[in-house]
């Protein structure tokens, strides 16, 4: 259970399953006031294009990451003319290749995005990323606010552009997560994986 929801709030789109079921593991209590994390400045949103692994993963909703069956996945983001992003999602799941497809927005500063057409998306109240740091070529902290129904859900993330996760990107996320308010229980660092991501 606490699977499916990790998911949803990874990409969103697993919603109307998780509504169908009825069961919603409400995740532990935070708040975080968007304004206090931290932004990357002069966002290039040329270079940010591209394939991301997401390497490692915090959220509210993980009690225990250690325990997770959660894979690494895959996220692309492609520049539109309007400066929104489509962003392609793959994993792997079960035995098929899972891919979805959200478009953001940008917000009101430069690096932080909104998600397009909110409303095609029962429950959600409010989806936020922000680009948080980068460096383009090699990795990216990014954070997540999203509001479904009543319940705030927060998501660290480390992208990179390989996947391979050294030890100094690992001190950076945990260092990241944890000042946001995240624990070592709440974080997932991912294997490397081929299946469905790839191409
Ligand atoms: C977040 O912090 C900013 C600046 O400190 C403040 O103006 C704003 O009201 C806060 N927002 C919420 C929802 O608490
Ligand atoms: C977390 O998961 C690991 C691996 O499955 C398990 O050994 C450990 O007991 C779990 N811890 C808690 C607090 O559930
Ligand atoms: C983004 O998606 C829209 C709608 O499917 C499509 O028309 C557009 O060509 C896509 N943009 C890029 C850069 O792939």
């Amino acid at each position: 259970m606490a699977l499916d929801l990790l998911w949803l709030s990874l990409t969103l789109l697993g919603i109307l399953q998780i509504q169908a079921s009825g069961k919603i593991h409400v995740p532990r209590s935070m708040k975080i006031n968007l304004s206090k994390i931290h932004l990357e400045s002069n966002f290039n949103e040329d270079r940010f294009q591209g394939k991301w692994y997401a390497l490692a993963v915090a959220e509210n909703t993980i009690q225990n990451g250690s325990d997770s069956q959660f894979q690494m996945y895959s996220s692309t983001f492609y520049l539109n003319d309007d400066h929104s992003y489509n962003v392609t999602t793959k994993r792997h799941k079960g035995r098929v290749c899972d891919c979805r497809i959200m478009t953001l927005v940008p917000s009101y500063v430069p690096g932080q995005f909104e998600l397009d057409n909110i409303k095609c998306y029962p429950g959600i109240l409010l989806y936020t990323m922000r680009v948080s740091f980068t460096n383009y070529n090699q990795y990216a902290l990014i954070f997540v606010k999203m509001q479904f129904k009543h319940i705030l859900f927060y998501e660290a993330t480390l992208y990179g552009r390989t996947k391979h996760l050294n030890a100094d990107l690992k001190d950076r996320f945990i260092d990241f997560a944890t000042f946001i308010g995240f624990n070592e229980e709440n974080m997932i660092f991912h294997d490397p994986v081929e299946e469905c991501i790839d191409n």
